[in-house]
């Protein structure tokens, strides 16, 4: 017999009615034992923060009973759960950019503050290495999110909540965080991991509680949980992690690519001597760590960045260095992977967005180039319809909707337009399982239909998924071009570690 597992807390019948009528939790319990990595959960909305914040003294429940180490417990605020050893890192974070790692660790602590073990200490027993003298703002988001666990262990937390800590943290940034989890564990800490991300979630906890729509869907050890099965319990209904594909009938060539290069902002070398050619009816897909010059490179063709040298065809001609509109007309579109910077004017309306870039067609003009605002709601409210858009009116800025919620915006503004050749940036990053099913199924119709896409992607999963041939580029430079059916992922993964296609055996 195992020995008993310490129960660390007991969630029961929790309930939350936000001020506004909104039910975001009905009757939620939940157990979470001491030592272990407990997943929460969900898709946005489900209430996985609500939830946590309920925990961690921020909000008071509206029902039920919470129970952290045998004894009941009802929170004024989180200063009582950090005093009981409760701590929290925020969705987004929430230090002082213009103080230094260290200062923001010392900010605001009680004036009876006792360290339990020195800040030099903790950092050496946890692993957790952090520039202490470098400003916040000058740090990587991975790095912030580093300070702030440090900040909640160091006012003694035994019990961690990581609210969706790896949102902005690239793929190596992921795989160290990781292992500093599995130091706090075996240091005996108690760690509530909460995502929307089947693999993570898979991969670091040990037991699962899933969320839909504020209620308990599933709860499970982690040696049980397939990803299918999470899938289901998250959104619901049976999803299709792996998409049914059949075989490509590539035509024609539609975009050509020679020896292109491109440059940073910095001056230094981007993208050195790429060459390569999509054809109608495939996916061509282009793998690779962030920052290995991917993203200029789909600048560059888009119209967005200068093209050193090098040439651009699309549909025959050459259109080097033309601006994106010329393209647009020509049957390109193009879902960028920043969608705050390049997808969307945030403070103009969810409608304006939703023809960005299509403003100048003449359905959504009357004469003397006024807009036509029955046709651009009609447009927008089709959006809203088919995208299933989360939003509160459609005049509402798009600065207010979740992330997920933007980026139907700029894919359904996108695929409105019926391009030719769509090139996707990054298209499901951030994105739940229900919403990245469905733009991957739109990308692979397009493909069925005859049309092409340029797919860039960092997810080795997405790019092998959806490819007919895939690319991978490292520091600037393809290292090689393969049909995706006869590349294992391991060599890709290689590959995308910079290794050429020669070195490792495949012809
Ligand atoms: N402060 C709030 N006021 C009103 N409704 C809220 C508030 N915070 C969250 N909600 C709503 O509660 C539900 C759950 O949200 P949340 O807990 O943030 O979910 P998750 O973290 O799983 O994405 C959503 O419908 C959300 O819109
Ligand atoms: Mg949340």
């Amino acid at each position: 017999m195992p020995p008993e597992k310490e129960v660390a807390i007991e969630m029961v019948n929790i309930s939350k009615v936000y001020p506004d009528g909104v039910l975001a939790l009905d009757k939620v319990s939940l157990t979470i034992y001491k030592g272990e990595i407990h997943g929460i959960l969900g898709e946005n909305g489900a209430g996985k923060t609500t939830l946590m914040r309920i925990l961690y003294g921020n909000i008071k429940p509206t029902g039920g009973k919470i129970k952290v180490f045998g004894k009941e417990v009802s929170f004024g605020s989180s200063k009582d759960a950090i005093k009981i050893g409760i701590g929290m890192v925020h969705q987004h974070p929430s230090l002082v950019p213009v103080f230094t790692a260290l200062e923001n660790i010392y900010l605001g602590l009680p004036s009876n503050f006792k360290e339990q073990v020195s800040l030099k200490e903790l950092i050496e027993r946890t692993g957790i290495k952090v520039p202490l003298e470098e400003r916040i703002e000058d740090v990587s988001l991975g790095i912030a999110q580093k300070v702030e666990i440090l900040k909640v262990l160091y006012r003694g937390a035994e019990i961690l909540i990581l609210d969706e800590p790896t949102t902005n943290m690239t793929v190596e940034e992921v795989k160290e965080f990781f292992s500093t989890l599995r130091n706090l564990k075996k240091m005996g800490k108690t760690i509530i991991f909460i995502s929307h991300k089947l693999k993570e979630v898979l991969d670091i906890t040990d037991n699962i509680t899933v969320l839909r729509r504020g209620k308990v869907s599933g709860s499970l050890p982690t040696s049980q949980a397939t990803p299918e099965e999470l899938a289901k319990l998250m959104v619901g209904r049976e999803v299709f992690l792996k998409l049914e594909k059949q075989g490509s009938r590539p035509g024609e060539k539609i975009l050509r690519v020679e020896d292109l290069w491109v440059k940073r902002n910095d001056g230094s070398w981007a993208v050195k001597g790429v060459s390569f050619e999509v054809r109608y009816g495939e996916i061509f897909g282009i793998a690779g760590v962030e920052g290995n010059g991917q993203s200029e490179l789909i600048e560059a063709i888009t119209g967005l960045r200068r093209a050193e040298r090098g040439k651009v065809f699309f549909k025959g001609e050459n259109v080097t260095n033309a601006h994106p509109l010329k393209l647009y007309t020509m049957g390109l579109a193009h879902i960028p992977e920043d969608r705050q910077k390049t997808g969307l004017i945030l403070d103009m309306s969810v409608a304006e967005n939703s023809i960005l870039g299509i403003h100048r067609k003449r359905d959504f003009l009357r004469p003397m180039m006024i807009f036509n605002e029955n046709k651009i709601k009609e447009h927008v409210e089709r959006l809203i319809q088919q995208y299933e858009i989360v939003v509160s009116k459609i005049n509402a800025p798009a600065r207010s909707l979740s992330g997920g919620n933007q980026q139907k915006v700029v894919v359904g503004r996108e695929f409105s337009k019926t391009p030719d050749l769509i090139i996707a940036s990054q298209p499901t990053r951030g994105l739940d399982v229900g919403a990245t099913e469905y733009i991957r199924s739109l990308l692979l119709k397009m493909r069925n239909n005859g049309k092409a896409v340029l797919l860039m992607s960092s997810d080795i999963d997405e790019v092998m998924g959806l490819s007919d041939r895939v690319a991978v580029i490292y520091e600037g430079e393809f290292m090689g071009i393969s049909e995706t059916s006869s590349v294992s992922e391991k060599e890709i993964g290689m590959m995308m570690g910079g290794y050429k296609m020669g070195e490792i055996g495949i012809k």
